[in-house]
């Protein structure tokens, strides 16, 4: 499938499932790499094609994996010696691959890692993991598009402070902390639930972190880890995507495996332009039958602030409001590329240096319009279900990145 046809106009109702956490997957599956013996076991595994990249890059490592994809579970035994190489071919095709530095250069005492280049939303550098492994011990070498870390006589831990809450960096560092000799501090550590999610496997693994869903970790280093069990959290991407599309088609919709503490900024937001919201234990109900909806102001941040993956999908709400609605992306210098895209669909959105300036009210027109990223693509295939006529969203191999059979679930 490279394409979706929309032809919206209708309400959603009904009930959808989410899947287990994309961003949550990526870091976890990652940090069995660390355990030197027993083989791990994953739950509540989505099928996605980011899980298959990294499942491939693991595989090129030496590492043994086994996915049931009815079963939802993944097997990881990373027993043997790790290639010290982590070729471009993976980290081009998904950043989190980076990711891998960490094990690899504990385990190993010696990573070569492909430098991720920039993408689509913004030029993403890697300053802050490479920071945190230098002061670690780690001696660090770029060259030719490759980082080489070395350090022959282990790494030792030490206090850290992050310029910025980095996601990638705070588990890489995690990561390496975790195998370090004696007790490292990690300060301005980036609070997203993935990480505490990271964090509590882990800890079955045998690590020893406190600190966890604050911005200060205390690790002390062990000599080794050991595989374990975990079932992944639900996606709070996935369970905001599918909220917000209840709400833009005036739906009612159960959204189950959805935690609301997860997505406390999402829900007070949309809650703030009139949608009805009922919270109960992993499900979450979002209700609208009003014809206009009242504008927002948005800004993304790091956890507990508004999450960026969800700018441009609450952006497609706020084309429903009456009045101006701004939305500042301060995480990513680049994330506005589905801007362009809605204006093709009828949408009155200006940019003005990092935010968006929305004009809600007029009604979209389907048209063909193309995923330039993964959330990008959601944010069209919303604007599809509640724009005149038929909308084709082309380049969808960005929306299978993170996205379980979206077309199924809308559907139905
Ligand atoms: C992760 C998520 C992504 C989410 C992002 C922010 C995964 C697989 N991806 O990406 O979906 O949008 O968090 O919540 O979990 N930065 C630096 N130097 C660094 C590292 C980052 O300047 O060393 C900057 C980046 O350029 C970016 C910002 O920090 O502008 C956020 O990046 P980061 O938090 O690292 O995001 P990722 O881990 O790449």
């Amino acid at each position: 499938m490279n394409k979706i046809v929309i032809k919206g106009g209708k309400p959603l109702r009904g009930e959808v499932y989410i899947e287990g956490a994309k961003n949550a997957v990526l870091p976890i599956v990652t940090s069995a790499l660390l355990a030197t013996e027993g083989v791990s076991k994953f739950y509540n595994v989505p099928n996605l094609s980011d899980v298959k990249i990294i499942s491939e890059l693991l595989t090129s490592l030496g590492v043994k994996i086994n996915y049931n994809k009815e079963e939802k579970t993944l097997e990881v035994d990373a027993t043997n010696p790790l290639k010290k190489e982590a070729d471009f071919e993976f980290v081009s095709k998904m950043r989190a691959s980076f990711l891998v530095a960490a094990p690899i250069l504990v385990r190993e005492k010696f990573a070569k890692v492909a430098m991720p280049g920039g993408c689509a939303i913004g030029s993403r550098p890697i300053e802050q993991h490479l920071k945190g492994f230098s002061l670690l011990g780690a001696n660090i070498i770029k060259d030719a598009g490759y980082v080489e870390l070395k350090a022959e006589k282990g790494l030792t831990g030490t206090t850290i402070f992050f310029d910025f809450p980095s996601v990638g960096a705070t588990q890489n560092v995690i990561m390496a902390s975790c195998l370090s000799k004696g007790k490292t501090i990690l300060v301005n550590v980036a609070q997203e639930p993935e990480i505490g999610d990271m964090i509590s496997f882990l800890k079955k693994m045998g690590a020893k972190i406190s600190g966890e869903n604050t911005s200060c970790l205390v690790i002390e280093g062990v000599e080794k880890l050991h595989g374990a069990e975990h079932t992944i959290m639900p996606d709070r991407v996935e369970a905001a995507t599918y909220m917000i599309a209840a709400a833009a088609t005036k739906g009612n919709v159960l959204v189950k495996n959805a935690r609301y503490e997860d997505n406390v900024a999402l829900v007070s937001k949309m809650r703030e332009m009139g949608v009805q919201i009922e919270v109960n234990k992993n499900e979450i109900r979002v209700k609208n039958d009003r014809d206009y909806l009242l504008p927002i102001d948005v800004k993304t941040l790091p956890h507990p602030g508004f999450l960026t993956d969800m700018q441009s999908i609450i952006m497609v709400l706020t084309l429903l409001a009456k009045g101006v609605s701004t939305i500042t992306e301060t995480v990513f210098e680049n994330r506005f590329m589905h801007v362009e895209e809605l204006r093709r669909m009828n949408a009155k959105i200006r940019i003005e240096g990092r935010s968006a300036l929305i004009e809600g009210g007029e009604k979209l027109e389907g048209t063909s319009v193309k995923a330039t990223d993964l959330r990008a693509g959601a944010a069209l295939v919303i604007a599809g279900l509640i724009a005149n006529g038929q909308t084709v969203v082309t380049n969808i191999k960005h929306i299978d990145r993170g996205y379980v059979n979206i077309e199924e679930k809308l559907r139905k």
